[in-house]
């Protein structure tokens, strides 16, 4: 399958690359698993840790969808002890901001809000979904849960819009630096203060300036408007057709272009 194996997500190659990249974090390597979430609750949670494998058997997406995760893509969840400052869709959008920044050496994307990352063509490359976790010590974790189709060559039907960066850059890509990339952007985007954070995913969203369709999968009620802005709790700010300003921070976005809706 591979053109050249070293590209191929590997517990040898990444046990020397790892560690020299990201110091500070635990690293804990599976062929396969059900889902990292399953797994992260496996090998004890700690701030810094990162868990990732090659397949999952029952990879969990949003919505309750499944995320196919054959070999090929990088599935990986990245504990984060949670504070007062830091609530669930901040982080995760911290995190988003990070992987964009870090794939965005490989092939040109932006961040779909809330999570997704997608090529300049709309194809959904990366999807992130984050949990809370409690320990026996009732401490909070943050488990940020990351797919990155970086070689995935098979799709099911369902996701008309997915792809990898490998087929859309026509180039085999190397699973175990992305993964470093991907861990190090991080740690230096968990860093930033928040608003610097919110700036720079500004910037990067693909939603921002644009006439979105807000819909809300609870009551089936659909809002439009266009984007302005995200505000510094990483909502989406939208301006209705009718002309109110309202925080978004639940539902599906889609984008004019984007998603089938034109
Ligand atoms: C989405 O639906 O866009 C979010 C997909 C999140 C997939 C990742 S793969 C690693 C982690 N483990 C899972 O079971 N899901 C997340």
């Amino acid at each position: 399958m591979y053109i050249n194996i070293e590209n191929r997500l590997s517990e040898d190659i990444l046990s020397q690359k790892f560690k020299e990249k990201n110091p500070d974090n635990t690293l804990y390597f599976f062929e396969e698993t059900t889902s990292t979430f399953d797994a992260a609750d496996t090998v004890g949670l700690s701030d810094g840790a990162v868990i990732c494998a090659r397949r999952q058997s029952g990879g969990r997406g949003r919505l309750g969808r499944q995320w196919h995760s054959e070999e090929g893509g990088i599935y990986m969840s990245v504990i984060k002890k949670a504070d007062m400052t830091s609530s669930l869709p901040l982080l995760t959008a911290v995190c988003a901001a990070a992987v964009c920044k870090a794939l965005s050496s490989h092939i040109k994307c932006m961040i779909k809000w809330p999570n997704d990352i997608v090529s300049e063509d709309g194809k959904k490359i990366c999807g992130i979904l984050s949990k809370t976790a409690i320990t026996d010590s009732k401490s909070v974790y943050v488990n940020i849960g990351i797919g990155i189709n970086v070689n995935t060559s098979k799709f099911d039907s369902s996701l008309p819009y997915a792809a990898s960066i490998g087929r859309l850059t026509q180039k085999e890509q190397n699973e175990n630096d992305i993964l470093c990339e991907v861990v190090s952007e991080i740690n230096r985007y968990c860093d930033m203060p928040h608003s610097k954070v919110t700036e720079e995913f500004s910037k990067m969203c693909v939603n921002v300036g644009k006439k979105v369709r807000v819909i809300n999968y609870a009551d089936g009620k659909i809002i439009e408007g266009n984007c302005i802005d995200i505000n510094p709790d990483a909502t989406l700010r939208v301006v209705t057709t009718d002309g109110d300003e309202i925080s978004v921070n639940s539902g599906e976005v889609s984008v004019r272009g984007i998603y089938d809706y034109v």
